[in-house]
């Protein structure tokens, strides 16, 4: 049975998935890039500044940024996120979360954070969920991000399990691709099409119970 399970943050313990969108939107507009949902996909899990060279990719206009320009860029979509996150509280855990946590936790299972945002432990603090969890991996530690499979290896480390004996629950292509990558169990959040036909996946956090987990990993590593 796995020993331990890798969370990631947004998309998957709460919405704030939806915020980095409308941040990166919201930025976009002001230098004239228009990004949709569906260009949105590709952003989710992605580092901060690999989330900037994409949509500064898709308008054509990388070339048009000195690094300095860069990173203000980068540091502006943080302050408009910051300011939404603010008022993150106990109420904006997605159902089924806090009672998967307090499941594995009852049976001894290791929890980790594997976010690829800086602004995880701010948000776990906000939740009031820091303490269901073991570790949490820093992004900024890891070489490279998702979808290489650097943070989740960390987190695995965090808790003194190998990868192979974890589930990585993710919402986003490349976050699965870095679970799968790992050599942990991927769990998608999300639809078939968007992270595709051979992993489990729940369209809602409701489902994932610790029986769904425990089946899931009975099924799918045989
Ligand atoms: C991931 C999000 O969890 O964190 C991405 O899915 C985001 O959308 C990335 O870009 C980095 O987050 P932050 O908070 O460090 O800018
Ligand atoms: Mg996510």
């Amino acid at each position: 049975m796995f020993k331990a399970v890798l969370f990631d943050l947004d998309g998957v313990i709460t919405d704030t998935a939806e915020y980095h969108y409308q941040a990166w939107k919201k930025l976009g507009e002001e230098i004239g890039i228009v990004m949709d949902r569906t260009f949105n996909e590709q952003l989710k899990g992605v580092s901060r500044e690999d989330s900037l060279t994409l949509l500064l990719t898709h308008g054509n206009r990388l070339s048009d940024f000195s690094d300095e320009q860069f990173a203000a860029l980068a540091a502006r979509k943080n302050e408009y996120y910051v300011e939404m996150i603010q008022k993150v509280s106990p109420k904006d855990v997605y159902s089924g979360i806090l009672d998967l946590l307090k499941a594995l936790r009852a049976d001894q299972i290791k929890i980790c954070l594997a976010s690829a945002s800086k602004n995880g432990p701010f948000l776990l603090e906000r939740m009031a969920l820091t303490d269901y969890f073991d570790g949490i991996a820093d992004p900024a530690s890891v070489g490279a991000g998702k979808p290489a499979p650097d943070i989740f290896i960390k987190a695995a480390e965090i808790v003194g399990v190998s990868p192979k004996e974890c589930i990585g629950i993710e919402d986003a292509q490349a976050g699965i691709q870095a679970i799968k990558a790992s050599g942990a169990l991927a769990i998608g959040v999300g639809t078939q099409e968007q992270l595709g036909t051979d992993i489990p996946i729940v369209s809602s956090t409701k489902e994932l119970t610790h029986a769904y987990l425990k089946n899931c990993w009975e099924i799918f590593r045989q």
